[in-house]
């Protein structure tokens, strides 16, 4: 296997709170623990784990080992791999809402002075507000301090704004970096190569050549053990608001000046804010809602949402499918169909641009259907990017026609493990880039159109429609896209 290029960091300190949580253990040690492998972390890069529990330093450090070995495939690590990295932990048991353990935690960093710290708060949104008013007042918001908040980034528009705000009082907004682990996948980065390395797509890049595009954001996992953080949230909250509409995005903007935080932010801004909205939510021509029932995945028998959730009702949705529209010149008319969902047919993650059909045929009926161009963007599993094509089928007889794909796989073609997206973004952080990080404005122009669909389903007693688990979501979300003429590319076929 190759090796990708590394550029090594400067010294930092990472601190994690919430070090205990699912984030911590299964992305963002195993991130680290991968850079350190590759070589791209400095003898100078130290990660401090913090969080509530009275927890020895030597529990922290058993505890991160566990996550390594867990969530790093064997082949991937040796064990003086594990025992250098070990090496990089430090532990401090910290309140984020009493000054308790605050006093040791700047102990801590005195002893780690002149580096970069990043502050990650891998907590409920609820925390930032406290853990920040602390770095501040403990004098821990220095300028070369940067701090990381995760999703969700409030739970409609008005907490939002709080969050935001209480974030802004310590950090400016240029050392404040809001993740959306999408922008980090390497597939989601390629669409920007895609679009912006190739003379080719650019000019087809509007609503005379495309007839529309389809994201789907499919997972054949249920909610596991966060029902209790998910029945907070939904599926409209939890993906659409933030990695949907992020690659809606990458797909509709302009073309920034240059690749840097700014110019590209801006130009999502303008998309997010030229999103028509939605008007009728309740109208399954637009939206439709959905939450899984009992049924099969993985070949095996699954639970329904309710049972995982251990509650007799819940109206939050599971699934949600989407009817878009940007308002501009570029996109008039041409409709972006969204859907994601838990416990569905497959994992899979797709973006698919549907080109229009050609305007007439030459070839005669024996020729068979003349399928519209499609470029189709995989982000996961298999990474990689196939335009379909018609051809004429090999023989002598006749001219028949096939649809065939010009597929390339990130895999075959590069031959390189592919980073997770937490190993690029948590390092961008160090670097001080913020290209794929939200900006406080794209999060809230997010939530602007978001909160009109929440508040109709709020307001209303309709619940969302049922499907069977191990199903592409329930039939009304077929209906959304038939309706119009067109239909859902499953698996990207
Ligand atoms: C998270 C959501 O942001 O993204 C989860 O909170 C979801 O519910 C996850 O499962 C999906 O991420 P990935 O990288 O597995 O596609």
């Amino acid at each position: 296997m190759m090796t990708s290029r590394v550029i090594p960091v400067v010294a930092f300190v990472l601190v994690v709170f919430g070090a205990t949580g699912d984030l911590a253990r299964r992305k963002l040690i195993p991130a680290m623990f991968q850079r350190d492998v590759a070589g791209q972390l400095p003898r100078d890069a130290t990660i401090v784990g913090v969080s509530r529990g009275p927890l020895s330093e030597a529990a922290y450090i058993a505890m991160a080992r566990q996550a390594v070995l867990d969530h790093v495939p064997a082949d991937e690590r040796s064990e003086a791999d594990v025992e250098r990295f070990i090496e990089r932990l430090r532990y401090v048991s910290a309140q984020a809402d009493s000054d308790v353990g605050w006093e040791e935690l700047a102990a801590v960093l005195h002893e780690l002075p002149g580096r970069v710290q990043v502050f990650y708060l891998a907590t409920g949104p609820a925390l930032f507000g406290p853990i920040c008013e602390r770095l501040g007042r403990f004098g821990l918001a220095h300028k070369n301090a940067r701090v990381v908040v995760e999703k969700p980034i409030g739970k409609d528009l008005d907490s939002a704004r709080l969050v935001n705000e209480d974030v802004g009082k310590v950090f400016p907004e240029d050392r404040v970096y809001r993740i959306d682990h999408y922008l980090g996948k390497e597939a989601v980065q390629n669409l920007m190569a895609l679009r912006f390395a190739n003379g080719l797509f650019e000019p087809l890049w509007n609503a005379a050549h495309i007839d529309h595009v389809q994201i789907t954001v499919a997972e054949s996992l249920g909610v596991e053990g966060r029902a209790g953080y998910y029945d907070t949230a939904g599926a409209l909250r939890d993906m659409v608001q933030n990695h949907i509409l992020q690659l809606l995005c990458l797909v509709a903007m302009e073309p920034p000046a240059r690749l840097n935080a700014d110019a590209v932010r801006d130009e999502k801004l303008k998309v997010l804010r030229a999103l028509k909205p939605v008007g009728d939510a309740l109208s399954t021509h637009t939206v439709v809602r959905g939450q899984y029932r009992a049924g099969a995945s993985a070949g095996g028998a699954v639970p329904g949402y309710l049972d995982e959730l251990g509650a007799d009702t819940s109206t939050t949705e599971t699934f949600v499918a989407l009817k878009a529209e940007i308002e501009n010149w570029r996109w008039a008319g041409v409709p972006f169909y969204l859907r994601t969902g838990k416990r569905l047919a497959e994992r899979v993650s797709e973006i698919v641009i549907a080109f229009r059909p050609i305007p007439h045929s030459v070839f005669d009926e024996q020729a068979g259907t003349i399928v519209a161009n499609r470029l189709v963007i995989r982000l996961q599993p298999d990474e990689g990017v196939k335009l379909w094509l018609m051809t004429k089928d090999p023989g002598p007889g006749g001219m028949r026609l096939r649809q065939v794909p010009l597929d390339m796989s990130f895999a075959t073609t590069f031959q390189v493990r592919n980073p997770d997206a937490y190993e690029r973004l948590v390092l961008d952080v160090v670097r001080g880039d913020q290209t794929l990080f939200m900006r406080r404005d794209e999060v809230e122009a997010a939530w602007i159109w978001i909160d009109p669909i929440l508040n109709a389903w709020s307001e209303s007693n309709e619940v969302p429609k049922p499907y069977t688990a191990g199903t592409w979501g329930p039939s009304a979300a077929i209906a959304l896209i038939e309706r119009d003429g067109r239909t859902w590319l499953d698996g990207g076929t």
